[in-house]
């Protein structure tokens, strides 16, 4: 089978089958699938070489986003969320993106930068000059504690010093550029912050303060753009064309309202922040940057913003779709080298990088805004989230196997989506289900 994440009636089949399918498509054998994620991926054994005080190990649903294609690539995209609806809501988004031609992603240089912060400067003005003018030197010095990433390309790129506060504060910080290539890049970042942090003093008479990154890696940032047809779009009672003012509206809501935007990007980030954990990457450092990235105005402002597009698609309106943020991500180093299923994703995505991950984890997140947007603007978000979410109800009742299906159907259609109303209908499902059986026999 081509390399493809288009699988229609995916949801229908039971998870052996499911392993299979995508085994055809990356290349993953379903043995190679089923043994790294076995306990979740993790014994407790491995989990205390990661932490300290390990008593065990907490899992998580593991599963994959359809439909997407980046840069004209097919990606069957793992994500590892606890949230229903999360994966269905991504891979339908995905689907009409895919419509309009799929996702189109740029990102940066890997660029993180190391934050030293000196104290006690006499003279800022004059220490700011000293330590531009040994620019080269300090460099060289920072290459020097890292020599594994500059022989793998990599490695300090420039430089920068700020005056912090007013005169009475006698601060400045000096920022190091450092490629981090296919890392993620914190500890480079910080051995360089540590390496160079003396002489950067001794440059500026003053005192060593905080030697550390910066999560906001703004000189890291990914750009995707989609482009939806109105039809598309449309709903069982909205035209396309509606549904594309719908969300334009609710994007402006999120552009004039930090309130709005703060959860405009919870559902942007629903989606990044699965594809992060299930690739073995640090979520807090993408979420710390994401949120400090849309603060950067000082107004709070959505990660995504859409707007109609000026040419048409035969006649009829586009919607089109815009997400600028940076994104720390890694595919070699940290998490990756010791859990078996933050490998198996890398395996299954068959990126080449970093870089190609950043795009992805991004258009997975434009897909889950979509999707919300969406929802919020025709039907509301509630009919489709109750509905998965009866889904879980059903079980912590005690269905198992086509119960399942068949509780969480009965709890929507009665609008009680409770743990006692799936004990109820659980009881009538099986008194019913004893009833045809007898029947039949
Ligand atoms: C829920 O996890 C995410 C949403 O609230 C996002 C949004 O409101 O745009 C649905």
């Amino acid at each position: 089978m081509a390399r493809t994440s288009r699988f229609p009636g995916f949801y229908k089949i039971t998870v052996e089958e499911r392993r299979q399918l995508v085994s055809e498509s990356t290349g993953t054998s379903p043995e190679e699938i089923a043994s790294a994620l076995h306990h979740g991926g993790l014994s407790a054994e491995t989990a205390d070489k990661f932490v300290e005080n390990v008593l065990g190990t907490y899992a998580l649903p593991y599963g994959v986003c359809l439909n997407v294609r980046v840069n004209h690539h097919d990606y069957v995209v793992p994500m590892v969320v606890e949230e229903p609806s999360v994966v269905a809501a991504a891979s339908s988004a995905a689907k009409m993106i895919r419509a309009g031609g799929g996702f189109e992603a740029e990102v940066d240089a890997p660029l993180m930068t190391s934050q030293i912060q000196l104290t006690h400067v006499a003279d800022v003005p004059a220490a700011m000059a000293a330590i531009l003018r040994y620019k080269k030197e300090i460099l060289a010095l920072a290459d020097r504690a890292i020599p594994g990433l500059v022989q793998r390309g990599g490695g300090a790129r420039s430089l920068d010093v700020r005056p912090l506060g007013t005169a009475e504060d006698r601060m400045l910080v000096v920022h190091i550029h450092v490629d981090c290539r296919d890392a993620m890049g914190a500890n480079l970042v910080n051995t360089v912050a540590e390496a160079v942090a003396d002489r950067l003093a001794a440059l500026a008479a003053g005192r060593v303060g905080l030697r550390i990154l910066t999560n906001l890696c703004d000189k890291r940032c990914v750009r995707v753009t989609c482009r939806v047809p109105a039809a598309e779009l449309a709903t069982e009672t909205m035209s396309g064309e509606e549904v594309i003012d719908g969300i334009v509206n609710a994007s402006r809501f999120a552009e004039l309202d930090p309130y709005r935007a703060a959860t405009h990007n919870k559902g942007v980030m629903n989606g990044i922040d699965a594809v992060t954990i299930a690739t073995g990457n640090d979520w807090r450092a993408v979420e710390a940057g994401a949120h400090a990235f849309a603060a950067r105005t000082g107004h709070y402002s959505p990660l995504v913003v859409w707007r109609r597009s000026e040419t048409s698609h035969h006649g009829a309106g586009v919607l089109v779709g815009r997400l600028e943020m940076p994104m720390a991500l890694g595919t070699v180093g940290g998490t990756l080298r010791v859990h078996p299923a933050a490998r198996l994703s890398l395996q299954m995505l068959g990126v080449t990088g970093a870089g190609d991950l950043a795009q992805i984890a991004a258009s997975v997140g434009l897909a889950n805004n979509l999707s919300a947007v969406r929802a919020l603007a025709t039907d509301g978000i509630q009919r489709g989230h109750m509905a998965l979410h009866a889904r879980s109800v059903a079980v912590a009742a005690g269905a198992v196997g086509g119960m399942v299906e068949r509780v969480a159907q009965m709890i929507v259609e009665a609008r009680d989506v409770t743990l006692e109303a799936a004990k109820r209908a659980l009881d009538v499902a099986r008194a019913s289900a004893d009833v045809v059986a007898v029947e039949t026999d």
